[in-house]
């Protein structure tokens, strides 16, 4: 059976490749989705790679993760910092969850220091850039397997 894996973004990762390079990097959130496709076909699993600018939409796909998908990656953008909301539907939602950000949130400003989705995610992931996408993968198929 091949899991799907659902990879769920948050706002303004839309805008990643002209968003703060600096801190993002260059790659678009196009490549980001590639590069995942690339790296789950090699694992042999299905990704479904989506992005909102909106909480309300996160915690709809998060309601309803459990009945496609096996594992939940999760870059929730600043609602990680603020969403109890989001935190409420991993909670409810029984998937396992893989928390990921591009920059370490630890190393930038102290409100990005609290993040209410690492007190639900089984790890964290952060300030690899887009390979710690593929590093969530392989946690992913590690904590399905
Ligand atoms: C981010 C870190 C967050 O603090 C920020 O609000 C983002 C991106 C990251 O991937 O590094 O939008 O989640």
């Amino acid at each position: 059976m091949t899991h799907s894996v659902l990879i769920l973004n948050g706002p303004n990762l839309n805008m990643l490749g002209s968003r703060e390079p600096d801190v993002y990097g260059s790659e678009t959130l196009d490549d980001l989705e590639k590069l995942c496709q690339a790296r789950a076909a090699e694992m042999g699993l299905n990704i479904d790679f989506r992005q909102t600018n909106s909480e309300g939409e996160l915690v709809d796909w998060i309601q309803t993760a459990a009945t496609d998908h096996a594992a939940i990656i999760l870059n929730a953008g600043a609602y990680t910092h603020t969403s109890i909301a989001i935190a409420d539907a991993l909670r409810a939602c029984g998937c396992p969850v893989i928390e990921v950000h591009l920059s370490n949130i630890f190393q930038r400003e102290e409100y990005r220091h609290k993040s209410y989705v690492s007190e639900i995610a089984q790890g964290v992931i952060c300030g690899f850039g887009s390979k710690g996408y593929e590093l969530s993968l392989e946690a992913a198929k590690r904590l399905i397997n």
